[in-house]
């Protein structure tokens, strides 16, 4: 594999993820946040998770010792300056995607791929932002990032069909399976189909047709889903959810995709999902048990 240094942006649930992922494979990745608090927190949970695949015998002392030692954790961008491989992990908010690229292309070598795990913002509008809209591509992971074997690739409208290929080797080194869409759309795929239905559970929470926990019994055991779609909103965040659902609305116009003041309320009072540890369920309790929600 042709990338040495990876850099990430946003060491939230997703750029945690994939930071591990290329830790793991034998990539030296910088993970940066806002702050330094973010970034400590980040790799403790990086670590912790690793420990527990030490105790259950899938990996070895020194192997977590190995992957550690490749994760450089900052809160500067400017440590993107020799990193062969960007990737964006930040707030799905597009101005703020926006500045951040613009500040990146400034800092990194133009080699170097600008890719943005964004779920539903515009690749083309992200990279509207820097005077080189060639090098920027969508490179959508999973949750958990480590785990889930789907890696959907994004071309804007500008992007060179290097940098696209480029992506889908990383994607593959990564032991991902990718899918390159033919081109842009909002969402790409998966996150688009999954979104309507995860909206419709909202929805018919909000109309009292069920409880939270007879809607995920609902789709488990009658549409053979892993997760309930409101489990699913939790593990997302449901302020990503939200700022997902809104583009498709706004894009689209099609009700399918019109968030449920529900989500909007719970986002205001801190009900984020598992990373807040409130959602549908209240995590503080084990197991989780269902959120009571005025
Ligand atoms: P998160 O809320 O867990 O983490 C976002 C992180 O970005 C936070 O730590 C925040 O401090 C940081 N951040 C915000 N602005 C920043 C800036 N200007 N500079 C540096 N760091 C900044 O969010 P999550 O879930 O990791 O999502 C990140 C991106 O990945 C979003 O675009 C989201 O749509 C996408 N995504 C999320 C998935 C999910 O299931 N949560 C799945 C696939 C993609």
């Amino acid at each position: 594999m042709t990338i040495k240094k990876g850099f990430v942006l946003g060491a939230g649930i997703m750029g945690s993820g994939i930071a591990q992922l290329m830790a793991q494979k034998g990539i030296e990745v910088t993970l940066v946040d806002m702050d330094e608090a973010i970034v400590k927190r980040s790799l403790a949970g990086i670590e912790k998770g690793l420990q527990k695949r030490v105790e259950k015998g899938k990996m070895t002392d020194n192997e977590v010792k190995d992957i550690s030692s490749r994760i450089t954790t900052s809160t500067k961008m400017e440590e993107a300056k020799d990193a062969d491989f960007i990737i964006e992990a930040i707030v799905e908010n597009v101005e703020i995607k926006q500045k951040v690229f613009a500040k990146m292309e400034k800092i990194t070598t133009p080699d170097a791929v600008l890719a943005t795990n964004t779920t539903a913002c515009s690749i083309s509008e992200i990279a509207s932002a820097v005077s080189n809209p060639n090098r920027v591509v969508g490179m959508h992971f999973f949750n958990p990032a480590v785990v889930m074997k789907l890696v959907e690739i994004m071309p804007g409208v500008s992007t060179d069909p290097a940098i696209v290929e480029k992506t889908r080797a990383l994607a593959v080194f990564l032991g991902k399976e990718p899918v390159v869409t033919a081109k842009e759309g909002i969402a790409g795929i998966a996150s688009r189909v999954l979104a309507a239905q995860l909206n419709e559970a909202v929805w018919v929470l909000d109309e009292g047709i069920g409880t939270v926990e007879d809607i995920d019994k609902a789709m488990k055991l009658g549409a053979n889903q892993p997760m309930g779609p409101l489990e699913l909103i939790d593990l997302i965040g449901i302020d990503t959810h939200l700022a997902k659902t809104r583009t498709l609305y706004e894009k689209f116009g099609d009700p399918r995709y019109r968030p449920c003041y529900l989500l909007e309320k719970m986002v205001h009072a801190g009900y984020l999902g598992r990373k807040t540890k409130k959602g549908f369920y209240d995590y503080k309790q084990d197991p989780p048990a269902p959120m009571k929600l005025n």
